[in-house]
């Protein structure tokens, strides 16, 4: 609940902005109190009339607005909220906060605020993927400020990927976060994801087709909850998600390593397809082509990971979940692999190719718990991801 919660939203001028107006109501349906700003660009997609009426409250549009002045300056306007949200946060919004510009009202009170600033950002998919778009993000992002979003998918400019502005609810969910109020605020949790490479030699290595996609939608899952995430990732397809503590490493090893560093945690969640077996005495120099004879590789077990966390002696965390991603015999495999480890819950999913899942953008999972085997629908990775945040935010807040 937002009760007696101040928020300040900037509308930007994205086509997004329509997702303001249902945001607004979604706001004051948990008793916040909504001060709409809305950019030029802004206006040219919602009407300050609709804003207004939604707002129940004055839109400030132009910075030399002589009443509005004297009635709020835009130092107090801006510092009067208990966060400030600006969604959608278009690409030149950004650039303009991460460069210091205050040339209208809302770059303005950005400026001038002294109070928690969370994006939603929203643009064209090449725009957001824009190395400029992407240094601005890490300058904001450095800056403290939160970050809601992007989603991928199917644009209004007829292009496909992330740039969709997050959905209204997840906006609730992240601004809950951001004031304390999300159902997973001061637990930590730690995510494992992507692939590892494991070196043959200096230029080879073996790896598997993970792109990392579902342990980074849970990674963003959890701190849309207001989670603590460390996220340590192998070499992913996908970039990590804003907001988190991002641990790259390459190998099991390191990213046992960096797993036993993050502890002690109140969750961890091991998405990573971890390779089982590297090679036993990598080359330091690259092994030279020979025609006279072929190089044998042998290899050693790595590190299970999830089942030393599971066991650990002093560190075991509240709740433990693994992965299972199986071609045959999904829940009998999966339900052994739970005993196994020792680990409280099993994602377990089929990967054969038929399924389309290792590197696509759905998934369809049985959850395994000491309760039983729950059968989830197919639907998104994120999808699967706020499910299972969900569940976890249940299990660590339950008396
Ligand atoms: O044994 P298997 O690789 O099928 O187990 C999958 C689960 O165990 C996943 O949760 C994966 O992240 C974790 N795992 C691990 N360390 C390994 C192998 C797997 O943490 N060396």
């Amino acid at each position: 609940m937002l009760a007696g919660k101040r928020l300040l939203l900037i509308i930007g001028g994205g086509i997004a902005a329509y997702k303001a107006l249902d945001l607004i109501r979604r706001l004051r349906a948990r008793g916040a109190a909504v001060t709409p700003v809305l950019t030029r660009a802004g206006s040219e997609f919602v009407t300050p009339l609709s804003v207004a009426a939604l707002a129940g409250e004055k839109v400030f549009t132009d910075l030399f607005d002589l009443t509005d002045e004297a009635e709020m300056g835009h130092i107090q306007l801006s510092r009067s909220a208990d966060l400030v949200v600006v969604a959608p946060a278009t690409a030149d919004l950004m650039a303009k906060m991460a460069h210091g510009h205050a040339n209208d009202l809302a770059s303005t009170l950005l400026m001038a605020t002294d109070t928690p600033v969370l994006l939603a950002p929203a643009m064209n998919v090449r725009m957001w993927d824009h190395p400029a778009t992407q240094r601005n993000l890490a300058t904001l992002l450095g800056d403290g400020l939160r970050v809601v979003g992007p989603n991928a998918g199917d644009m209004a400019c007829g292009e496909y990927g992330p740039g969709r502005m997050a959905e209204p609810l997840e906006i609730v969910a992240a601004i809950e976060a951001a004031l304390g109020q999300g159902p997973l605020t001061g637990k930590r949790v730690l995510v494992t994801s992507g692939p590892t490479h494991e070196p043959i030699d200096p230029v080879r290595y073996i790896a598997n087709r993970s792109s990392g996609a579902q342990g980074t939608a849970i990674a963003r899952a959890l701190a849309a909850l207001g989670a603590q995430v460390v996220f340590i990732t192998g070499p992913a397809d996908v970039p990590p998600p804003p907001g988190v503590q991002v641990v790259p490493v390459e190998t099991a090893r390191q990213m046992q390593q960096a797993v036993e560093a993050a502890l002690p945690v109140d969750a961890a969640i091991f998405a990573a397809a971890v390779a089982d077996w590297r090679v036993a005495s990598a080359s330091g120099s690259k092994i030279k082509k020979d025609a006279s004879r072929l190089p044998v590789l042998e290899f050693v077990e790595n590190p299970d990971i999830l089942a030393g966390v599971s066991q650990h002696a002093t560190l075991r965390p509240a709740l433990v979940v693994g992965f299972a991603a199986e071609t045959d015999d999904v829940i009998a495999h999966a339900q052994a692999k739970r005993a196994r480890k020792g680990c409280d819950w099993i994602v377990a999913n089929d990967v054969s190719p038929s399924t389309g899942i290792m590197g696509g953008a759905e998934n369809a999972v049985h959850l395994i718990t000491p309760e039983g085997c729950e059968d989830w629908p197919r639907m998104s990775k994120q999808a699967v991801a706020d499910k299972l945040a969900a569940r976890i935010a249940a299990a660590l807040t339950a008396p």
